[in-house]
């Protein structure tokens, strides 16, 4: 496995490759991460996984600065999995211009995630659109736990005509349920045991939508005072239609729900597909 910062070595690098398959990352690595990982390597012999934190994405308030970095252990993993190559740049690699160049999303990205984390899916964008540049992939692959940033990557695929594929993969999660994600590390131990309560209500909302009942504001909301009453801070709980992210309405078939909720210090965000049956 090669380990690359600088993007011209990168690029000589891959020029041999008639095929890549690309995941992103922020580093601190975990199995969820593996499993994109391991579903880009049915696409390509040739894998690149990119490791930056991208400090476009975070707000002044947020946890740029204490944001898992945790290289070499990442490195480890992914040598023991067989990857190819990483990219790990500076941020002056990524960045050495001001970036005053931005990817604009559209208006559902000021919706859900975006409403609480203003800027945060053009930081993204612009850094997504900049690594698709950079690694020229023909394949790259997001996790569906990042639902509203996973559908809004395809939409940019399609709408700037970039010539790659999307795949999305399924959350991976603890025995518990927990969606794994690299900000479970910040939640101490009583927390982490309450965490996997978020799973629960959303599988409690899916269960019963997927059983013919119709209320989903009314579902969403008890599980918003669920978690309130367990001392969980709910940002949004919603079910929505798969594609367009609009709110969900009754006779929509696919459908999913969407959670974003502070534990203590730590913002953890999930999403469960659900489908409706005629
Ligand atoms: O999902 C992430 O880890 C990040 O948002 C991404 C896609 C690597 C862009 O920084």
């Amino acid at each position: 496995m090669e380990i690359i910062t600088d993007t011209l070595k990168l690029r000589a690098r891959l020029q041999r490759e008639s095929r890549i398959a690309f995941v992103p990352t922020m580093g601190g690595l975990h199995e969820g991460h593996l499993s994109l990982v391991e579903r880009a390597q049915k696409e390509a012999d040739c894998v690149v996984v990119s490791i930056f934190v991208n400090r476009l994405q975070f707000a002044p308030t947020e946890d740029f600065s204490q944001y898992p970095r945790t290289l070499e252990d990442d490195c480890n993993l992914l040598k023991k999995k067989g990857v190819s190559v990483v990219f790990a740049p500076d941020d002056t690699e990524i960045y050495p211009v001001p970036q005053d160049f931005l990817i604009e999303p559209p208006s559902f990205a000021n919706t859900l995630e975006g409403e609480f984390r203003p800027g945060f899916f053009r930081g993204v964008m612009t850094v997504v659109f900049k690594l698709f540049n950079i690694v020229q992939p023909q394949v790259a692959v997001f996790g569906k736990k990042d639902y509203q940033q996973m559908q809004l990557v395809h939409e940019m695929v399609r709408q700037m005509n970039l010539p790659l594929k999307i795949i999305a993969c399924e959350t991976t999660r603890a025995p518990d349920g927990l969606a794994l994600s690299s900000r479970n590390r910040y939640l101490s131990s009583e927390e982490r045991v309450e965490a996997a309560r978020l799973y629960r209500v959303l599988s409690e909302i899916k269960s019963v939508v997927e059983a013919g009942n119709g209320e989903f504001q009314q579902l969403c909301k008890k599980a918003c005072e669920t978690l309130t009453y367990y001392q969980w801070e709910v940002d949004y709980i919603g079910l929505h239609q798969r594609d367009t992210l609009a709110p969900a309405e009754v006779g929509d078939l696919d459908l999913v729900i969407l959670a974003a909720a502070r534990l203590g210090v730590t913002r953890l965000i999930d999403s469960l597909e659900v489908s409706v049956k005629h």
